[in-house]
């Protein structure tokens, strides 16, 4: 079979689903994943001879695209922040929102351990802030596929990073994302909902489950019936029942100066920030397409 047959198909077969360049777009990504073709490369080689198993793993991946399978869950992996991600059905695929978190986070962090280094120029007894003379403790709430720690600790290498999940089978895909980039993260399999923590952070993140169970009619069909739930809706009517649960644990679980990051659901801004309204700093950041989409939180600094 010529490879200029297998993009018929995919034009023939797939329309139903994806328009016209978005097949062109999942065309390229699936020749350059089996066939190591890039886009240029593509355009010159539409009159190549696949090999069976060549022409088998594209014909398979149609037939999987025909039923509404994330490209992304098909290839096993996905880019995020720049980096290779192992994912599978058992974790959220992770989404641009979250890297616009992670550069706030990433931006702050840096920002207060530069601040507090200037403090301690001038006062050394000033100093409160923990990760400027200990270790810097963070915790992800809700890891997944372990994106959020593992890029914190490429930026933050002497930071001490914990995260943990509900599932095990996600855990499993974090651990093996934590090898591929060499990174150290204490992976804890917990139900944050109903389990205290035990330590206390100076810096928690959290991208938790956030869609309300009255809104499941409105989430698309290949977003529900791919994506693990347990990762996209909350447990009860609640919708803001992790963020009420991360503001509770603040108090006991959050350094002084510490700080949190949470991704949030776009329709609930007000009502989540009003959760932090007892913050010295808090803060509600629109995305990129200028939907309500992250909670930032200083805590209180007593004189
Ligand atoms: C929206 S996903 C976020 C995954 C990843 N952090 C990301 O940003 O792509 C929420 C995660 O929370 C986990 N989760 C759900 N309920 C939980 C609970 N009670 N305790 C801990 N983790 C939970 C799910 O398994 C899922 O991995």
């Amino acid at each position: 079979m010529k490879l200029s047959e297998i993009k018929i198909a995919f034009q023939k077969e797939l329309p139903d689903l994806y328009s016209k360049s978005e097949i062109e777009e999942l065309f390229a990504i699936f020749c350059e994943h089996f066939l190591e073709l890039n886009k240029v490369e593509l355009r010159f080689n539409l009159d190549k001879d696949l090999s069976e198993v060549e022409s088998q793993k594209l014909s398979e991946t149609i037939s999987e695209l025909k039923t509404g399978k994330p490209f992304q869950q098909i290839l096993g992996e996905t880019e995020f922040f720049g980096m290779k991600f192992f994912i599978n059905e058992h974790v959220l695929i992770p989404r641009p929102e979250t890297e616009e978190l992670l550069e706030l986070a990433i931006n702050k962090i840096k920002e207060q351990g530069q601040k507090e280094v200037i403090d301690s120029t001038q006062t050394d007894s000033s100093r409160t802030l923990k990760h400027s003379d200990t270790q810097l403790k963070i915790l992800d709430i809700g890891t997944g596929s372990g994106i959020i720690p593992i890029v914190l600790k490429k930026h933050f290498p002497d930071a001490d990073i914990s995260a943990i999940d509900i599932s095990e089978d996600a855990l499993k895909i974090a651990r093996k994302n934590a090898a591929l980039h060499n990174t150290e993260i204490n992976f804890i399999q917990k139900d944050y909902l109903n389990e205290d923590l035990d330590k206390i952070y100076d810096v928690i993140i959290s991208n938790p489950p956030y869609i309300g169970i009255d809104e499941n009619p409105e989430i698309e069909d290949s977003v529900k019936g791919f994506e693990p739930n347990i990762a996209l809706f909350s447990p009860t009517s609640d919708a803001l029942i992790f963020y009420k649960k991360i503001a509770d644990n603040s108090e006991n679980h959050l350094s002084e100066n510490g700080m949190i990051f949470l991704e949030i659901n776009q329709k609930l801004g007000n009502e989540t920030l009003e959760l932090f309204r007892n913050f010295s700093e808090s803060a509600l950041f629109k995305d990129i397409s200028g939907n309500d989409r992250i909670i930032f939180c200083k805590k209180v600094n007593p004189q």
